[in-house]
């Protein structure tokens, strides 16, 4: 029935939002930033490898994808770099800031005030910039020195999704490569790791098939007023961006944290019926987290746990079992899900997901 159909209906190839047909195109995008660097990502690594000094900064969801990226270079590549919000970055690391530096900028439009400006502070003082930039031809990548497209094209809906698992993307195969570089891990895990990136199209593909049980989920939670999302190590960034997209979408009060940090304060706001959404891929920190979840239990909370291994869904009201990948790859595939339960729960409070109040696509005002 194509009578009557706005531009905007048709833009949104049947689905009611921009963000839900993004959240789709996940797979699709994630193969085409895996395509469109492959032939790139070795010499960006070598350029990177040069540094010890390494900043990266970005604002929002982009910030979310450099505390992954830390981990990343930490764990793979033996690097530490330092991840700022660039508001901050611009007037605390400004003396620090040399020809010795180099400064990774992350940001889906390429147009972020406070992220240009922290470029440009950059370049002033002699620094190297790498950019990771969605939009082409944007600002960032006419300051930047060096760019690395995410490849996920135009992205409508306020709240990134296609443009953070594409960054990610990017950021994982900038690890390996520099790992490879530096001689910092194993040729043969290497191999293994890049091998399961190339896989993570379809684990997405797979992780979509929740969509059903986590409207569901949705409907049930609907009334909340207060979210915790838990994790540890590389999943502390996951339960940030969880309950980011929770604020920016539903206006549901919402904290990410480290599982460790709940007892020093926040489980002092658990009572009975509060969501805990607890992202436990497994890894060296599994343990830790069920107990961290029976805590939570314990003060009655409600407890949606996001992860692979079965012994989770005993000690959990909701369990959103996830594929079995390196834990490396989680941040990527156990975005959707929570990318899913925000969208649904907007909707069902009757927000438009594509337009939050009070919050714009590109901020480029300071
Ligand atoms: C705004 C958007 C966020 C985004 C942030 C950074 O706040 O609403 O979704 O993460 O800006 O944007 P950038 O384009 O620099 O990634």
């Amino acid at each position: 029935q194509k009578i009557g159909w706005s531009l905007e209906m048709a833009e949104k190839a049947g689905y009611p939002h921009f963000m839900l047909k993004e959240i789709y195109e996940q797979p699709r995008a994630i193969r085409d930033a895996l395509h469109g660097n492959a032939g790139i990502i070795r010499s960006v690594a070598e350029e990177v490898a040069r540094y010890e000094k390494i900043f990266i900064v970005a604002m929002g969801t982009s910030y979310h994808a450099g505390l992954v990226a830390k981990y990343l270079f930490q764990r793979l590549a033996k690097k530490v770099p330092i991840v700022e919000d660039a508001s901050e970055f611009r007037y605390e690391f400004e003396d620090l800031v040399d020809e010795n530096t180099l400064v990774i900028a992350i940001t889906q439009s390429g147009e972020t005030a406070d992220t240009l400006a922290a470029m440009k502070l950059a370049k002033r003082k002699g620094a190297k910039v790498l950019a990771i930039v969605n939009v082409v031809g944007s600002m960032a990548t006419r300051i930047a020195d060096l760019t690395l497209y995410t490849h996920a094209g135009p992205e409508i809906g306020v709240a990134a999704t296609k443009t953070y698992t594409t960054q990610l993307t990017v950021l994982t195969m900038l690890a390996i490569e520099l790992a490879r570089v530096l001689g910092t891990a194993g040729e043969e895990y290497l191999e293994r790791l890049e091998m399961e990136l190339n896989t993570v199209p379809e684990l997405v593909e797979r992780v979509l098939k929740h969509d059903g049980s986590l409207r569901e989920l949705a409907e049930y939670l609907r009334e909340k007023r207060d979210f915790f999302y838990i994790g540890r190590g590389i999943s502390v960034p996951t339960a940030l961006e969880g309950a980011l997209k929770l604020k920016e979408i539903s206006y549901i009060h919402a904290e990410g944290l480290s599982a460790g940090e709940l007892k020093h304060g926040p489980l002092a706001l658990l009572e009975d019926g509060v969501p805990v959404v607890a992202i436990a891929p497994g890894g060296k920190t599994f343990d830790k987290v069920v107990s961290n979840i029976e805590e939570s239990k314990a003060r009655g909370a409600y407890i949606i746990s996001i992860g692979n291994r079965d012994d989770l869904g005993k000690v959990s009201d909701v369990f959103v079992k996830m594929p079995e990948m390196d834990e490396l790859l989680t941040p990527i595939v156990y975005a959707v899900p929570l990318q899913l339960l925000a969208y649904h729960l907007a909707v069902l409070r009757g927000n438009d997901p594509d337009k939050p109040r009070n919050l714009a696509k590109s901020v480029t005002v300071e």
